[in-house]
């Protein structure tokens, strides 16, 4: 292991038959590996020594900042199975910038890109066996900071704690094959001009969870946000990034306008289609707009992308007074072959040249 981080064995790994009863069906977010690693910045020693020891829960002060101001960043990326048994990343460069950009808009110390990028394979490297194989899922990473100082005053904190833990992951939701169903919420927005909406801070997803609550009383699977200055522009679901297909092969996806997460998979997949000879277009798309489009038939297929969720195709959009059917309600064609074409990549199965795949162990 790189020589920053010191291993701590634990005494009780989980039993190999429980993992691998976990491996066979892991859902989401549920279930968590043996390890995590640890490390503690202040103003005085900057990032001290990382620790992998076993995963535990934090004694932390009731003073603690982030319980008071939520001063907390995060990340969300996988380690994947390859064919010879052994484990890649996928563009951890990319996760290490937003991670640091995260961390400056909070205020917040910057993890070294080179440091994030080391701790995440030190945390896998010791985690291998929680790999579920190809076909069954991934290892969900989670990289966290959280303002760890007890202080009640207000300013950005002098302590803070980076942490990784992970988690063995199939699929995000249970009824994806269906095609996912939105909810358009008209009291709540996720982000303004000038606020955290491209962070990937926790608070984020909290103001957000109120309308996702909406989105599951209504049915639906998600929440669909709209900007929040006309209420009309198309921004991003509750944790994914959404594209739209259109009759003519284009496809589009909404500008990083500073109100959205810039998405590592909806960058990825914006250079997949455009290496397949598809146009794809950065532009503002209107809910009504979608509405028209999906009757007149010139929107033909709709998904949304993301870490946690990959490709997953949009079937219907519902708010009040709204109502739209998408491909018929099934999944479209498009999302499958850029879904594909990801995973096999992301696996090691197919060309990378654009050197995203990176070979761990
Ligand atoms: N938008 C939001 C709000 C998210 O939480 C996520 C997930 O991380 C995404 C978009 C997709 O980002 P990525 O593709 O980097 O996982
Ligand atoms: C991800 O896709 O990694 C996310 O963070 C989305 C969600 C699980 C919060």
């Amino acid at each position: 292991m790189d020589p920053r981080f010191r291993f701590e064995p634990t005494a009780v790994p989980m039993p190999e038959a429980t993992r691998r009863e976990i491996l066979a069906a892991p859902g989401f977010g549920k279930a968590f590996t043996d390890y995590m690693l640890v490390m503690r910045h202040t103003a005085q020693t900057g990032w001290a020594e990382g620790v992998v020891r076993a995963r535990a829960p934090f004694q932390i002060d009731p003073a603690c900042a982030v319980l008071h101001y939520a001063q907390e960043i995060f990340e969300g990326m996988k380690a994947y199975r390859t064919p010879d048994g052994g484990a890649a990343l996928f563009r951890s460069g990319a996760n290490a910038r937003r991670f640091a950009d995260s961390a400056e808009r909070m205020a917040m110390p910057q993890v070294p890109e080179e440091l994030f990028r080391s701790a995440v394979c030190a945390l896998v490297e010791v985690e291998r066996d929680w790999l579920p194989d190809i076909g069954q899922g991934s290892l969900y990473l989670r990289p966290f900071m959280f303002a760890s100082e007890a202080f009640l005053g207000v300013r950005p904190a002098a302590e803070y704690l980076f942490v990784i833990i992970a988690s063995p992951a199939g699929a995000y939701f249970k009824r994806e094959a269906a095609g996912l169903s939105l909810w358009v919420s008209d009291s709540y927005i996720r982000a303004a001009p000038g606020g955290t909406g491209a962070a990937k801070c926790g608070g984020n997803y909290a103001g957000g969870l109120a309308a996702q609550a909406e989105a599951a009383r209504a049915g639906c699977d998600q929440v669909l946000f709209l900007d929040a200055v006309e209420r009309r522009w198309v921004e991003e679901l509750g944790g994914m990034n959404v594209f739209f297909v259109f009759d003519d092969g284009s496809l589009a996806t909404p500008p990083l306008s500073g109100t959205i997460l810039p998405g590592i998979t909806r960058d990825s997949l914006i250079t997949l289609a455009r290496g397949c000879g598809r146009e794809v277009r950065e532009e503002p798309y209107a809910i009504d707009q979608w509405r028209s489009d999906a009757q007149s038939g010139r929107l033909v297929e709709a998904f949304a992308c993301g870490t946690a969720a990959v490709v997953a195709s949009i079937g219907q959009v519902r708010g009040a007074g709204l109502e739209i059917t998408i491909s018929g309600g099934r999944p479209g064609p498009v999302a499958a072959e850029l879904r594909a074409a990801l995973v096999d990549i992301h696996h090691g199965r197919a060309p990378d040249p654009h050197g995203w795949f990176e070979k761990v162990s």
